[in-house]
């Protein structure tokens, strides 16, 4: 019996526990609580990944119960974090994008060309190829300081390009209320299902195959607030 225990825990990290999901908000440098302040996904449980850059779930990747979550109040120009359920283990970028509700974000679903990006984390490239942020735990970015004041949608995303021509998505919305900020006109903008589709470069390449040089980023380029 020891040793099958052994394989199982040599074996577990290719297997079931290589997925994950964001499931914390890292607010004010203090950890909040599973599904708090993001939607639950409809990857649970599990953390399964979506696999359809042109499938609703693009969006928020919510599950069917659209359970209330929390909205977190955040200051312009501060950190957020995201903490994953398990290490990412997979090679691939990580986005960060924002859109403003009309009103109160509770209810809202994210519809429409209103979605601009606020960061991201590409590759790195030499001699021996793409190099990609890996066994991260989480990721933060920053609220940019001039996005005006309100409540948003906030996406975070991990593209894993693991099996080529396979993107997975790991994908997570939050609920924030932004204070401070400032009157930046957030562009381009683009919608959840629309702004990906599985013919893009960075899906539909083989990060493995030869030397690439660069990695083509999907989406909209980075809004300069
Ligand atoms: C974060 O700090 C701001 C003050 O800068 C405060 O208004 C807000 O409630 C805090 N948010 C959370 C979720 O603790």
């Amino acid at each position: 019996m020891k040793l099958s225990v052994a394989a199982a825990l040599v074996l577990a990290p290719y297997g079931v526990l290589s997925h994950y999901a964001f499931w914390r908000m890292v607010v004010n440098g203090t950890t909040t609580g599973e599904w708090e302040y993001l939607r639950r996904t409809a990857g649970e449980p599990g953390s399964k990944p979506l696999e359809n850059p042109s499938a609703p779930g693009i969006r928020c990747y919510e599950d069917g119960s659209h359970k209330i979550v929390k909205t977190a109040t955040v200051a312009a120009g501060s950190k957020i974090g995201f903490k994953a359920s398990n290490t990412m283990g997979h090679p691939g970028p990580f986005t960060f994008y924002m859109a403003k509700a009309p009103t109160s974000v509770e209810r809202w679903d994210g519809s429409g060309n209103v979605w601009f990006k606020i960061d991201e984390i590409g590759a790195t490239a030499d001699n021996a190829g793409l190099h990609f942020k890996m066994g991260l735990s989480q990721v933060d970015t920053v609220i940019p300081r001039s996005v005006p004041a309100g409540e948003y949608l906030i996406r975070v995303e991990h593209i894993a390009l693991h099996k080529a021509g396979q993107p997975q998505f790991y994908i997570s919305c939050g609920q924030i209320r932004v204070t401070g900020g400032g009157s930046g006109n957030p562009s381009p903008k683009v919608s959840f299902p629309g702004a990906y589709k599985m013919s893009d470069p960075g899906f539909s390449g083989n990060i493995y195959k030869g030397t690439p040089t660069s990695y083509p980023m999907p989406g909209p380029p980075v809004w300069k607030g």
